[in-house]
């Protein structure tokens, strides 16, 4: 509770005098509403009974002079509520998300995409509610609270202590469902992210799931976990119910005894009409108090989830900046010169679950400039190797050096500028191509861009549409084959031009034409550059510097070509099986 409150506080402190006007005009607002009861009491005795008409005039000018004061402060409260909610919001929302960003590889893999979409808008729109109508309307509600005892009591003594002695009691009874409507709210805010997740995780793969008529059991997946959610809304439903039917039982048996009690005392001349008027009108306000302070109390549960929910992603851990962090001004001259490019692995053990390690006791050293393709078996770890090389994941046991330096040491974005990657399935970015090429990256020349492009042969194309570099894609704009996109990714890591460049599968997608020509440009950029090629396809592998084979979390052959053919089994059966499979292919056995 006390880091919840402690979370609030850090972000409600730079709007905490919209928050202070805010709570104020909630104060007089009550106080304001509270005293008209009052006048009414006044009335029926002065006027009515008293037949004093004199004052008529004056008792209801009063009364109207309170209730606008009553209005304003409650206009005030709904524009300073908007005021505050859109850039307190706003504050939570942009530290999210910028936190998101720099998460570690191992808490992005465990997200829900769609559960984190829910905690950003959802959830945190909760927070206002919590603060402005939970929290606030509780300190307007004990308000209107002690106001009524006041006045009850002075009324009468004994109209105020049955007040005091049966509000406790019925909040106490009522609080008796508070902790399990709780649970089982925090169970369905849970599903319900799950699912949205899901959700959109199938929407995404629409065209697959048509493809491989799985239609039916996706919509049938979709039905069971929906009717699994509202089953437990039903459950929830019930015992709020429950909840609120007895408290109403309740609260009607205390008024009656109210009624009962006043009626005695009116007889006994304890109480006149007006007190009388005014202590109902009291009564039920300490009710609808009461209704609400109950319904306040149960959303602030699901408040409180919703404010554990953020924190928890408040709480994941983020990437080091590693210690230059701290040190930046000095560092960043050094930082703008770029590393030569070598790349050494000393004895590193990795895994994702303990169970099974991806590697272990890995070694190899890669040359400045050297050109390196890596082979193995799908799942050996290669796209691993890629992750640990630009700190995706961190090592659990060795060291990997770059330029002699252990990557531990460097600065996480210093490391990553260093090294550019090419997945098989990189993102392509609904903006312009220019967004697409250079994204992330400062100003760069138009030329760079277009020379980029002929490296990997998609010049032609660009300069034949109407916008050019300007020319929209993604969602609404050009449709881009696969391979083209990939070929954008590629040109992407071209123009980044890092010392180190590491296509893993990068070229999979590709027609034999295009592969041909993003070889040569490798071939180019291999004078100055370091570059890790991960590929199937032997035409792309035999032309490396060396070949580095990847079998049971260790490095089985490191060598050139012919070399491995000879001392490599694992190499000399994967290089045969696939001259088999193409001779196979070519004498048109199988496509
Ligand atoms: N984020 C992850 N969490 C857990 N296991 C993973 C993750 N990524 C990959 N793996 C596992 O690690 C092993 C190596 O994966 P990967 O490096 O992708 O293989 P490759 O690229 O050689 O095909 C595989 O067994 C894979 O299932
Ligand atoms: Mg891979």
């Amino acid at each position: 509770m006390k880091e919840k409150i402690k979370f609030v506080l850090k972000f409600a402190k730079p709007h905490k005098w919209k928050f202070i006007i805010m709570l104020l005009s909630i104060i007089l607002a009550s106080i304001t509403l509270m005293i008209l009861p009052f006048i009414i009491g006044w009335l029926v005795d002065e006027v009515l009974n008293a037949q004093n008409m004199s004052r008529f005039i004056y008792i209801v000018r009063i009364y109207g002079a309170v209730y606008i004061f009553n209005q304003a402060m409650y206009t005030i409260v709904n524009i300073m509520e908007k005021v505050t909610s859109t850039t307190f919001l706003f504050d939570i929302r942009a530290e999210l998300y910028s936190r998101i960003l720099r998460f570690r590889g191992s808490c992005l893999a465990s997200m829900y995409s769609g559960d984190t979409i829910s905690r950003m808008g959802y959830d945190v729109d909760q927070i206002m509610t919590m603060i402005s109508i939970n929290l606030f309307g509780l300190v307007s509600n004990f308000i209107n609270m002690f106001i009524a005892l006041v006045f009850i009591y002075c009324a009468n003594i004994w109209m105020g202590v049955f007040t005091t002695v049966s509000t406790p009691v019925i909040i106490y009874v009522s609080r008796i469902f508070f902790g399990k409507a709780k649970s089982e709210n925090t169970r369905i805010i849970k599903r319900k992210g799950i699912l949205s997740s899901w959700t959109f995780e199938i929407l995404g793969g629409m065209q697959e799931i048509k493809l491989l008529h799985a239609s039916k059991q996706i919509l049938s997946e979709f039905l069971r976990r929906n009717i699994e959610i509202a089953r437990m809304s039903i459950g929830l439903n019930r015992i709020e119910v429950k909840a609120e039917r007895f408290n109403t039982g309740i609260l009607v048996l205390a008024q009656m005894c109210m009624f009962t009690i006043a009626a005695l005392l009116v007889k006994a001349n304890q109480l006149t009409i007006g007190g009388v008027t005014a202590c109902f009108a009291y009564y039920t306000n300490c009710i609808t108090t009461f209704n609400s302070i109950n319904s306040k109390i149960l959303s602030l549960s699901s408040n409180m989830v919703s404010c554990d929910r953020i924190m928890e992603l408040f709480d994941a851990p983020l990437e080091e900046e590693g210690p230059e962090h701290l040190n930046k001004h000095k560092i960043l001259k050094r930082n703008r010169e770029q590393i030569a490019g070598s790349i050494e692995l000393k004895n590193v053990s990795f895994y994702y679950n303990e169970e099974r390690n991806v590697f272990k006791d890995l070694s190899f050293r890669i040359n400045p400039c050297e050109k390196i393709a890596i082979v193995g078996n799908s799942g050996v770890g290669k796209s691993t190797l890629v992750n640990l090389l630009c700190r995706i994941y961190d090592v659990n046991d060795g060291n990997i050096f770059v330029d002699g330096k252990d990557i531990m040491e460097y600065d996480i974005k210093y490391l990553r500028e260093q090294i550019g990657v090419v997945h098989q399935n990189s993102v392509i970015y609904n903006g312009s191509i220019r967004f697409n090429l250079q994204f992330a990256w400062d100003k760069f020349q138009d030329d760079l861009l277009w020379e980029a492009l002929k490296m990997v042969d998609l010049y032609d194309f660009v300069n034949s549409l109407e916008d050019g570099l300007d020319t929209i894609v993604g969602t609404g704009g050009l449709y881009f084959s696969g391979g083209q996109k990939q070929r954008i990714v590629i040109a992407r890591a071209f123009v980044k031009n890092s010392p180190i460049m590491i296509f893993d599968e990068s070229t999979s997608a590709l027609d034999s034409e295009s592969e041909m020509t993003i070889k040569k440009s490798w071939e180019l950029l291999g004078k100055n550059h370091t570059l890790l090629i991960i590929a199937h396809r032997w035409s792309t592998i035999i032309n490396s510097d060396r070949i580095i084979v990847f079998e049971d979390g260790k490095a089985t052959g490191f060598g050139r070509h012919e070399e491995l053919l000879e001392t490599c089994g694992t190499y000399n059966k994967l290089f045969r099986e696939q001259v088999w499979y193409s001779n196979l292919s070519k004498s048109g056995e199988i496509i």
